[in-house]
Parts: structure tokens; sequence; C-alpha cells
């Protein structure tokens, strides 16, 4: 292969708020690249196949001094997150060139990697396309499955009520309360998104820009389980329609920021329902903590 570019999302700047994508990350090809060469000082070279984009990304871009469960993004270097990638070429008898591995990658189309440390190879024998280990398969799903199973005590005819149902989260969320005999409201921000909520399978579908979340639920509630995966509104009108001992999953980033810990709403949630912190990466080890607000 003669040499190409390797294409990055480099960190260019800490965004105050929404990232933009013009100047938060800049795409580089500056990179010249030849796999068939390249020195591998006993690694092996990956080709990046899929890679997520997720919002705790966000709380990566920030300044190194603030401190956070995840590591900042180093300004000048590639972004990184979850991915799949194909072994081109290895000097590393533990691993074949055709293998795909599962692993943090820089967003960069070529990457050389020493070791299996922090990375797995996928066999996949269901033959599912390598998108899903970043989706349903992946962090997503594992959020949505191990949360739901250790936290929601789902029983069959109970109402749940799932914000950003359309995201990988959410969706997994709709389709496993579904897959219990749920009924199912769920939200979403466009009309397009609630359209693919209906397909599947969501009893009550609405958009929460031009429906209020809070009608809905007074009208389809009250609500046995909500999936918070964004706090604000949509979780003050869950805590104003749960029933007698609701559970809450709290998915969503800044829950604190979003909801008075002193509002009407909260205090009624210390005194009637149960509120679970998540963390995906603790889900995945599947030792999530339990922090409750009231047994
Ligand atoms: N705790 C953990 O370990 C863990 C792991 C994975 C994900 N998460 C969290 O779970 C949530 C969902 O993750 P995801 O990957 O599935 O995200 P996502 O759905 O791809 O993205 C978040 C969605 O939230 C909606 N949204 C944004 N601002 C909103 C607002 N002010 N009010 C209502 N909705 C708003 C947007 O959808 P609309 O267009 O529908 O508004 C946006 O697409 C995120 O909060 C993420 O940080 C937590």
């Amino acid at each position: 292969m003669a040499p190409v570019k390797n294409g990055r999302v480099i960190f260019n700047e800490i965004p105050s708020g929404y990232p933009d994508p013009n100047k938060t990350v800049i795409y580089d090809e500056s990179e010249i690249i030849d796999p068939d060469t390249v020195p591998l000082n006993g690694g092996f070279i990956v080709k990046t196949l899929v890679i997520s984009i997720d919002p705790y990304m966000r709380g990566r871009m920030r300044d190194p001094s603030v401190k956070s469960y995840s590591p900042p993004f180093p300004l000048g270097e590639p972004i990184a997150n979850h991915a799949v990638g194909v072994v081109i070429r290895s000097e590393n008898p533990s691993v074949k060139p055709g293998d795909h591995i599962y692993a943090l990658l820089p967003f960069q189309t070529y990457t050389i990697l020493k070791d299996l440390t922090g990375l797995r190879i996928l066999e996949n024998k269901e033959g599912l396309p390598w998108s899903a280990y970043v989706g349903i398969a992946g962090m997503p799903g594992q959020t949505a499955y191990y949360a739901w199973k250790e936290y929601a005590a789902a029983k069959k005819g109970e109402t749940v009520f799932v914000t950003a149902g359309a995201g990988p989260v959410g969706s997994a969320v709709i389709q496993i309360a579904k897959s219990e005999g749920l009924k199912v409201i769920a939200s979403a921000g466009s009309e397009e998104k609630v359209a693919f909520l209906r397909s599947i399978g969501v009893d009550v579908a609405f958009n929460y820009k031009t429906t209020k979340t809070a009608e809905v639920l007074a009208k389809e509630g009250p609500i046995e389980i909500y999936w918070d995966n964004v706090g604000g509104e949509s979780l003050e009108a869950a805590l104003e329609y749960a029933n007698k001992n609701a559970r809450f999953l709290e998915c969503a980033r800044r829950l604190s920021c979003t909801v008075s810990s002193s509002s009407p709403s909260m205090r009624s949630m210390r005194r009637n329902s149960i509120a679970n912190g998540l963390s995906a990466s603790q889900a995945a080890r599947s030792s999530i903590p339990k922090t409750r607000s009231r047994d």
C-alpha cells in the first residue's frame, strides 16, 4: 500500500458551552502513514472501523485542572472513545491480521498499539454489525441493561417514563421495558425521533418541545419507573407524577444542577421514591454502588 493520509480529529479548544465542531475539534490530514511499512516495534496496527460519539465526551473536553471521573482530553491530541478496529499487520503473537478489537481508540484512521491491555478481541460469533459493539452491545447497551436489571425492580403492567428515548441508552431501555410487559411513555426532541419511538413499540410517544411533559404524565401516569437521561423540566414532571415507591434511575449527568434539592418535587421524591445514580463503567463490572435517597 502506498503511504496514505492518517485523518485525525484533534482536540483544539476547550468549549465554554456546547462544543463547536469547527473550533472545539479540527479535522487534520497532515499525518502520512504507510500501514505496510510503518515500524510496529513489537505491536500491531489497527484501522478504525466504527467509533462512537457519546455525551460523556463533553465532560472530557475540560481544563485538566478540573477533576472528574474520566480523564480530560489533552489539547492538540485526537479525541478518543469506544471503537471497533481491524488489525492490519501485527508483530505481537497474541494478535493476528484480520482480528477485530474493541478498545478506546483515538479518532484517527490508523493506530499502532503495543499489546492487548484494555482491549478485547471480538469473536462476533453472532455476526453482528460492528457498529452494534458501540451501541446496543457496547457501553450504552450495557448502561441500559445492567442498570435496569439492578435498579428498576420492574413488574409487568407498570408504567415507565423514558427521556431522550431515541438515543442509544433510551431506546435500549424502552425495548427491555417492552419485553418485560411495561407500559412505556417516552419523549424525544423531533417528530422524526417520535416516529422512531413508535416503531420500537413505545405506547405513548411525544415531542417534549411541542407537548408539555407534565400534561402527558398527568394523563398517562402515574409512573412507577423514571429513566432519566436529561434531568431538568422532565425530571420535575416525573417527580410530580410518580407513584408511591417509584424508582428513579438517574442516568443523566449534572442532575444536581438541574433540579434544586429543596424543590417541592425533590422533597416529594425523598418521601416517596428511590433514586439511583448510575455509572456505566461500574455497571459493566457488575458492581454498581447503590446510591439511594430512601429505602
Ligand atoms: N451514567 C452513565 O454511566 C452513563 C452511560 C451512558 C450514558 N449516560 C447518559 O445517558 C444519557 C443518554 O445517553 P445517550 O448516549 O443515549 O445520549 P443521546 O440520546 O445520544 O444524546 C442525548 C440526547 O438528550 C436529548 N437532550 C439534550 N438536551 C435536552 C434537554 N434539555 N431536555 C431534554 N432532552 C435533551 C437530545 O435528544 P432529543 O433530540 O430527543 O432532545 C440528545 O440527543 C446522557 O445523559 C448520557 O450522559 C450515562
